[in-house]
């Protein structure tokens, strides 16, 4: 994954998409990670525009939301659906539509930016928000607001961008399996591999959807080569 990010970035050569076969393309990765990363050339140049460094936050609210988008859907490839008959102005057939939901729940204040391709793609979503905030000095999370509808029997997606320490992830999963959740998907942008180990760890059950995953968390716990505080980069606060 790394190695071809690297090869499609910095230089502006044209990749061909020969050169990426054998690279991860979803599904449970290698060296015991279980995270699925989206495997698509228009998320990895969503990714790419994020990292960089001169991308202002206007555009970067942008390339959230259609990076959401592609997310979300490999999210929720395998919702149920409710086969029923329709007619069409030529004849009848069996269609497919969604049952209510999904719930999402964006844990504030990054995965706000998330939120919106969401609900427009599922109009009969539910959403909750898990208020957490890192210490600067120790990046642990401690919980400053929790709002939740229903989630028991429906499927639930968390969203938050970065996947750092995993302290955010699995404390909000917890809140959700305390309020009900059984079936709980995790949606980031970009994982660290000790992000990743500490949610599989503490929740195996829950599947990890993401469009990176980096190499390592630094000193004070950010993610590289990563992006830097999404929230900030997101709302102009840096
Ligand atoms: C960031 C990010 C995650 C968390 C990830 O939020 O949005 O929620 O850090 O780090 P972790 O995996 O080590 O817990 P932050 O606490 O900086 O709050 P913000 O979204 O309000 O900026
Ligand atoms: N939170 C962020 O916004 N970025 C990181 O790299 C780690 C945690």
């Amino acid at each position: 994954m790394f190695e071809a990010l690297q090869a499609n970035s910095g230089n502006g050569h044209l990749v061909p998409p020969v050169a990426l076969a054998g690279k991860p393309t979803g599904g449970r990765e290698s060296n015991g990670m279980n995270i699925r990363i989206v495997e698509h050339p228009l998320a990895r140049h969503l990714v790419t525009r994020l990292r960089d460094k001169a991308t202002a936050p206007a555009e970067f609210r942008t390339l959230t939301n259609h990076l959401t988008v592609i997310l979300a859907l490999e999210a929720t490839r395998d919702l149920p659906v409710i086969r029923q008959q329709i007619e069409t102005p030529l004849e009848t057939m069996e269609g497919d539509t969604l049952p209510e939901g999904p719930v999402v729940i964006p844990i504030l204040r990054a995965g706000l930016g998330m939120l919106s391709a969401i609900v427009d793609l599922f109009p009969a979503v539910s959403v909750g928000y898990i208020g957490l905030a890192r210490d600067h000095t120790t990046a642990v999370a401690s919980s400053y607001y929790l709002k939740l509808p229903p989630v028991a029997e429906k499927p639930v997606l968390i969203v938050d961008p970065m996947l750092a320490t995993g302290g955010s992830a699995t404390q909000a999963i917890d809140a959700v399996k305390e309020a009900g959740g059984t079936d709980i998907r995790l949606v980031c942008v970009v994982a660290a591999p000790e992000g990743v180990a500490a949610v599989n760890e503490r929740h195996p059950d829950v599947p990890i959807i993401g469009a990176a995953l980096d190499r390592e968390l630094n000193d004070q716990k950010y993610i590289l080569p990563g992006l830097g505080d999404f929230g900030d980069r997101l709302y102009g606060t840096l």
